[in-house]
């Protein structure tokens, strides 16, 4: 069993000199004369690490037990002899035809019983004890051969993991899931109550009764599906452990990660319980082209990523140079759009910015995806971005290691988010990422710097304490929330939180039941709105979604509800507590009010932005040098703009991309950046 939040990782970041900076690079697609010119390539858009062989395994052992190594031998020696490290992988992230063929058990299924073939990628399922075996043997072939390669710098396990089949419903995932059933409940008695199967006839009277959630005539018992949904997580955390356990035992020289995909997309791993079994935290980020607000929830996937990795530096281990293949329709990045992106992830952390991938596919499903180097070849305004963000990673050397600090927590729960958006709940519109982002996006906009971390963190210290719709949480972690108050933050607990445990079992007496002591209020009704009705508030702004039947049992009303129903009871709370406060947010408020709330919030805070008089779509984050708190000398300001118009931000230092100083106030162009080290 997974411990919740183990120790963040202790980030054994490669060596490689300054920022890193490369992509995924796939040379078995390539002659070796192309081979040869990417080297040379490589060294002219500076990129000193690459990650090899994600997807080499049939090219690899193209007949069971028969190896061809030659190729990536060379592969391997040509990066070498040009300077260029590897993020060398266990080759597992795909079987080879022959694996699937002679073992057809290793396929996962879905839940209406459907078997995902062979032909695309990850046709396999992670409990299979098949394919751990032969994904086992793999890995250790791999950190045999290559271990002792002067090129490798760090182990890449499989790839994504979880992305295209985050659940298996195969009779291999019904065996293990059963096994960690048995781990964590001991008896299946204990699992009947943490399930309620006195409801709907369900009791089980021994653990080789109870199934994966497969498809059912009506909802399926909404404990089983989250203990699936934390089944699943560990199952792929398991394998990734069992993994990086040869790659340990065999050049324990070398650090291990897999890359993660930590985003509001992506919603079926608990990262955070991840955490602690990386070296170092790495991480795959993709524009979604239809949000034009899609450079902030770039920065959230950044914040969270660094939540992630426990503030160490982390690495961007995948986001593209332009266009994309997998979605609708696959937007072309605008002009300086690229450089902004790398740079937003490294000024929230990143210490490597690398991409999907090195040369773009002649062949095969991802042919329409940029890479750094286009069909088009080196007279493109893509290859030209690729040396000059090559060239803007070296200026920036001395931000490596430097850290982001923030007086700004924003809770965000992997398993509150499943049990949040469950069926056969009060409305089916609520959306757990939409509620985080919507404070988070309050916060950008006022360039006000967030620490994303896990339910249960230890919040002292930070002066604002946001907690979105955190639907389930443990008394462990309600308790420090309530701490923060106590020590003097302004803590802010929005609609549909602290509503059950971790069974999802309402907690009973009045909702929001683990928060209400806290907030001072006890709600005795949800009253979910329609889609696109609107309640006004009694300061004319407005909520939608959500509201609930409200009373004070402490605390002050803030705004009301005015009209309907809900008439004159309270929207929105604030009850003292100790030095600090506690709020209540009980409908989803438009941005007006969100508006309003958040800058007094910040206020009774003391929460400063990052800088004064902000310009609105200009970005600023700034990283510290390790030292004190204080030491204004060691800071790196990054200016971010997103808008179309020429800004100025107040900052004086030396800006290390363009040489030049700002005194009092750096210029940055329309659609530019600039990095100020302070001082
Ligand atoms: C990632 C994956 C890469 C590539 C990329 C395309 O999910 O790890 O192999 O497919 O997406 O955007």
């Amino acid at each position: 069993m997974t411990a919740r939040h183990p120790e963040p990782p202790t980030a054994r970041f490669p060596a490689v000199p300054g920022l890193a900076y490369g992509g995924d690079y796939n040379p078995e697609q390539w002659p070796v004369a192309t081979q040869i010119e990417d080297v040379e390539l490589m060294q002219q858009a500076g990129v000193n690490l690459v990650s090899v062989g994600i997807f080499s395994w049939a090219m690899l052992e193209p007949r069971e037990g028969e190896h061809d190594f030659g190729w990536l031998d060379a592969v391997l020696d040509r990066l070498h002899a040009g300077g260029i490290r590897v993020a060398l992988a266990t080759a597992t992230a795909s079987p080879p035809p022959w694996l699937t063929r002679h073992h057809p058990e290793i396929l996962p299924e879905l839940a209406d019983g459907t078997v995902l073939g062979q032909g695309g990628r990850q046709a396999y399922a992670v409990s299979s004890p098949v394919f751990r075996d032969y994904a086992l043997r793999m890995t250790r072939v791999m950190a045999e051969r290559y271990g002792q390669h002067p090129a490798v710098a760090l182990w890449h396990v499989d790839n994504e993991l979880g992305c295209h089949v985050p659940h298996d419903y195969s009779e291999n995932a019904a065996v293990a899931f059963r096994r960690w059933l048995e781990a964590r409940y001991g008896t299946v008695e204990a699992l009947d109550a943490a399930w309620g199967t006195a409801f709907w006839s369900q009791r089980y009277d021994s653990f080789d009764e109870v199934l994966p959630p497969r498809a059912a005539p009506t909802y399926a018992n909404p404990t089983q599906q989250l203990d699936f949904a934390r089944f699943s997580s560990d199952e792929l955390l398991t394998h990734y452990r069992a993994l990086r356990d040869v790659l340990r035992e065999v050049t324990p020289h070398i650090p291990t990660t897999t890359n993660l995909m930590l985003s509001t997309g992506t919603k079926w791993m608990d990262y955070f319980s991840w955490a602690g079994d990386l070296d170092v935290v790495a991480n795959d980020h993709y524009l979604r082209a239809r949000d034009p607000e899609g450079h902030v929830e770039l920065s959230f996937s950044a914040d969270l990523t660094r939540g992630v990795a426990g503030g160490a530096p982390w690495i961007l281990m995948e986001h593209s140079t332009s266009a994309v293949n997998w979605q609708p329709r696959n937007r072309t990045k605008a002009p300086g759009e690229m450089l902004r992106n790398s740079l937003a992830h490294v000024a929230r952390g990143a210490d490597a910015v690398m991409f999907f991938q090195w040369r773009q596919s002649a062949a095969g499903a991802e042919k329409y995806h940029s890479a750094m180097l286009p069909h088009a070849g080196t007279d493109t305004d893509v290859w030209r971005n690729t040396v000059a963000l090559g060239d803007a990673l070296r200026r920036l050397d001395p931000v490596k290691g430097s850290r982001v600090r923030a007086d700004v927590a924003l809770v965000f729960d992997y398993p509150a988010w499943w049990g949040a958006e469950l069926d056969s709940h009060p409305t089916q519109d609520l959306r757990y990422a939409d509620a985080v982002m919507a404070w988070y996006r309050q916060l950008w906009h006022r360039g006000v710097t967030v620490d994303v971390v896990p339910a249960g963190a230890d919040l002292t210290g930070y002066r604002l304490v946001v907690v979105p719709t955190l639907y389930s949480v443990t008394d462990d972690a309600a308790e420090r929330v309530a701490a923060a108050a106590r020590s003097g933050a302004s803590v802010l607990v929005t609609y549909f939180s602290g509503i059950v445990d971790e069974h999802d079992h309402v907690r009973l007496g009045g909702y929001p039941g683990a928060f209400r002591d806290l907030l001072g209020v006890r709600t005795e009704e949800f009253w979910p709105l329609d889609a696109g009705e609107r309640l006004a508030l009694d300061d004319g702004t407005t909520g939608g979604l959500w509201s609930e039947k409200t009373h004070l049992t402490g605390a002050e009303a803030v705004r009301t509800y005015a009209g309907g129903a809900l008439d004159g009871l309270p929207a929105v709370t604030r009850h003292g507590v100790g030095s600090g406060a506690a709020w209540y947010v009980g409908t989803r408020l438009d941005d007006d009010a969100a508006s309003r709330l958040t800058d007094a919030l910040l206020t009774e805070a003391g929460v400063a932005p990052t800088v004064d008089a902000l310009p609105a779509g200009v970005e600023v984050v700034r990283r510290h040098a390790a030292g004190p708190v204080d030491d204004a000398a060691a800071a790196f300001l990054f200016v971010l703009n997103h808008t179309a118009q020429d800004v100025t931000v107040p900052v004086t230092g030396v800006d290390l991309l363009t040489g030049g100083r700002a005194e009092g106030e750096v210029r940055v162009p329309a659609h530019g950046v600039a990095v100020v080290q302070e001082g």
